[in-house]
């Protein structure tokens, strides 16, 4: 395991590597995800989970013609698919290249690329959020998704860990051989393929210069569900670490990797925050914000009336 003199805090640096280790709580790679994904031995990453650049002129990316992009998309899934474990799950999150104003979904020109490489579809699972940009020629994008596909029908999966509260948990059989007993389970009810997650803006804890992080989670949802403790989690494209963040938070391995230094150093400090239990991140179990309807910033101001 290489020192991480190269990074900003010195405390940052227990368990964490700068080059692929199967010691390391945390390998976080300086450089281009294909270096990072040939450190790696086949069959060693129970999850791999990322957000690819969408090739829209985001300050991390060069934009390019969309079938080279997706020639980069392939070869980034070949390798993942050569490390990914027999029972292991890929989770690819995208939303929309946009060119001229035309939108391609990409989870549909990425599926058959996966398709080719053997995978199979278990879920595409919808990401809804309620903020983004404001569209004036199109109804705003508020969702985005996550391809999730494993290798064999033999994967793991974990529902217990992510099950979510009943709507009616006192709903009682009425009629037949249970009657009187709970109906539904006491642990609470599967999520669904509809997930309504906060995405990170401004006021969000976890907020980092990054423009589009993951909110860690969404992550956790996926590492609970999907991988057991000490297994390995890879975040090809990992920003700022926050798919390692919540690899470390449930005691799993991770491996990342990033071209941009700035991201690096945050996604150093975050996963180390992570190891030590002193990282800030939104509580899975914690609701949506509803405004309170009798504050003022609630209320359509009369003025809004009167000009009508
Ligand atoms: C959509 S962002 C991912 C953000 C991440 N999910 C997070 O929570 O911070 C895509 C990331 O891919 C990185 N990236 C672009 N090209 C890359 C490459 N060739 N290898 C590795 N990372 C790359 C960008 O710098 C950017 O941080």
């Amino acid at each position: 395991m290489q020192p991480l003199s190269l990074f900003s805090t010195a405390e940052s640096t227990q368990g964490i590597a700068t080059e692929y280790s199967e010691s390391a709580s945390a390998t976080i790679y300086f450089g281009d995800r294909l270096d990072l994904l040939r450190q790696i031995p086949n069959n060693a990453a129970r999850l791999i989970v990322t957000s690819p650049p969408y090739n829209i002129g985001k300050e991390y990316e060069r934009r390019t013609e969309l079938d080279t992009y997706l020639r980069g998309q392939e070869e980034t899934l070949k390798e993942a698919v050569r490390v990914l474990a027999r029972n292991g799950s890929l989770c690819w999150q995208v939303g929309n290249h946009v060119d001229g104003g035309e939108v391609y979904p990409l989870d549909i020109l990425i599926y058959p690329i996966c398709k080719r490489l053997g995978l199979m579809l278990r879920n595409r699972i919808v990401w809804h959020f309620e903020h983004g940009l404001n569209a004036s020629r199109r109804f705003s994008g508020r969702y985005e998704t996550i391809l999730w596909f494993t290798k064999t029908d033999d994967y793991v999966f974990n529902l217990d860990p992510v099950r979510v509260p009943q709507k009616y948990p006192g709903k009682k059989y009425f009629k037949g051989p249970k009657t009187g007993e709970f109906s539904s389970n006491p642990l609470g009810k599967n999520p669904g393929d509809l997930w309504v997650i906060p995405n990170v803006k401004h006021n969000h804890v976890e907020k980092t210069p990054h423009p589009c992080q993951f909110p860690v989670e969404l992550i956790e949802r996926l590492v609970l569900s999907m991988t057991n403790a000490g297994d390995l989690v890879i975040d090809p494209y990992m920003g700022v670490g926050s798919a390692l963040c919540a690899a470390a938070l449930h005691g799993r391995r991770s491996a990342g990797s990033d071209v941009v230094w700035e991201y690096l150093t945050l996604a150093q400090d975050r996963v180390a925050q992570a190891l030590t239990g002193t990282l800030r991140t939104r509580p899975m179990d914690r609701p949506v914000y509803e405004p309170d309807a009798r504050t003022k910033v609630a209320q359509r101001p009369t003025i809004f009336d009167s000009n009508e």
